[in-house]
């Protein structure tokens, strides 16, 4: 049953320094107990995507202008403040990247547990304390009673990140979205908490909305992948079926810049070259266009919308068998995907044009000297800053 859907979501910030397009027509739907995972680079609007969602856009500059947020059969652009903060932490909850942020400093875990049970159901506050101390020692907190007296400093960031899981799971929300919710972290402490969540959730067929930089992280704990790119889903599939296929080019690019485990001995790391584009401006053309080494001429005018791949087959928009559905107007071929290069004898990505088919600008701010100029077999990059092994992807059998 699917238990959200989002249609052409369309977010923008209006800031002094102009309109910021981050989220440019975002469909996608979640299943009930389905663990999806949203990756891309920096800023392509990953947590503003989920803030609108949850109604938790940054005043006044963010603002929804487009599109619909359905929960449950409900439009939660259409409710009122006070209908969507009886929703948030009751039917969806948020983790956030850093607990600091959503955890008050100057009150104890029990008061911030007990207010945020109570006030969603009608219990007294000694049971509300009985479930947050529950709670607490389900998360793996030592001495839960006597943790409760804690303020937030007191804990290091592991155990504040587990105090966040165990807010939301609080109240048994049908959807968690955890935003980053490791990357404060360090490796030994995020394998941990990520086991935690994935266990918890799983327990409890909470739905989760995972979001992370880190393909190692989704590879292992979700059923569903969508990669975006400046404010676009620019690729969709079943988890499996993304790492063994990747279909866009911006996809490759990624899995291509980072080390797999199951991957020959000694293979070099290619990195995506360039920067995403300044979404201070519209976007005209496929947003990739200027780093894509398989861009043709159309690309730069059109963008393309996210399309199966195989034509004239039903849409399957959730679950293990997903259509695995892609925006681009040339895709890598299998060949060329595990490449991570076109190999077309001849081809050569579309230059800058010189003047645009309609009379705007192409990318405004866009030289020459930005584009990707492929270069087969330069010097292999051997190491990325940040990048971390990537685990086998779980096969389709072994999530729930
Ligand atoms: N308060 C704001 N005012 C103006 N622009 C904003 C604001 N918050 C976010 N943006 C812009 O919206 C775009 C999307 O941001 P978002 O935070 O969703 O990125 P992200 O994918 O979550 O990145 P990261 O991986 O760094 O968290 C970015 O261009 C960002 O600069
Ligand atoms: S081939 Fe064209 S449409 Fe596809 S990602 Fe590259 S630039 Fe975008
Ligand atoms: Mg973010």
């Amino acid at each position: 049953m699917t238990l959200l859907s989002v249609r052409d979501l369309v977010v923008r910030f209006r800031t002094h320094d102009g309109t910021v397009y981050a989220v440019n027509g975002v469909s996608f739907d979640v299943d009930e107990g389905e663990t999806l995972g949203l990756v891309g680079e920096s800023g392509c609007g990953k947590s503003v995507t989920n803030l609108a969602v949850m109604r938790l856009l940054p005043k006044p500059a963010g603002r929804v202008e487009g599109g619909r947020v359905v929960f449950e059969g409900q439009d939660l652009t259409r409710l009122s403040e006070a209908e969507m903060r009886d929703l948030r932490g009751k039917e969806i909850a948020m983790i956030f990247q850093d607990p600091m942020t959503s955890l008050n400093p100057v009150l104890t875990i029990e008061e911030q547990m007990v207010e945020t049970i109570r006030a969603h159901r009608a219990v007294g506050p000694r049971e509300a304390r009985d479930r947050a101390i529950e709670l607490l020692g389900m998360v793996g907190i030592p001495s839960p009673e006597l943790r409760l007296k804690n303020y937030p400093h007191h804990f290091s960031g592991g155990m504040r990140q587990r105090v966040m899981i165990a807010m939301a799971l609080a109240l048994e929300p049908k959807l968690l979205i955890a935003d980053e919710p490791t990357t404060a972290l360090d490796v030994t402490i995020q394998a941990q908490v990520l086991e935690l969540l994935q266990r918890l959730t799983a327990e409890r067929g909470t739905a989760v909305i995972l979001i992370t930089h880190d393909l190692g992280v989704v590879a292992g704990m979700t059923r569903r992948i969508n990669v975006m790119y400046a404010g676009f889903i620019v690729e969709t599939a079943p988890t499996p079926e993304l790492f063994a296929h990747p279909r866009h080019p911006y996809t490759v690019g990624l899995l291509h810049s980072i080390p797999r485990l199951d991957g020959p001995a000694g293979e070099p790391l290619i990195p995506i070259e360039g920067t995403p584009p300044d979404l201070r401006w519209a976007p005209v053309g496929c947003p990739f266009a200027p780093r894509c080494a398989w861009r043709v001429a159309q690309c730069w005018d059109e963008n393309p919308t996210l399309e199966p791949l195989v034509t004239g087959v039903p849409i399957q928009m959730t679950g293990a068998r997903a259509t695995h559905r892609i925006a681009c107007w040339n895709p890598p071929t299998a060949e060329e995907a595990s490449a991570g290069r076109p190999l077309r004898e001849g081809f050569v990505p579309a230059p800058l044009p010189t003047r645009p088919s309609d009379g705007r600008a192409v990318a405004p701010l866009l030289e020459a000297e930005d584009l990707v100029v492929f270069t087969p077999g330069r010097d292999p990059v051997t190491a990325l800053p940040g990048a971390r092994s990537l685990p086998e992807p779980p096969g389709p059998e072994s999530q729930p």
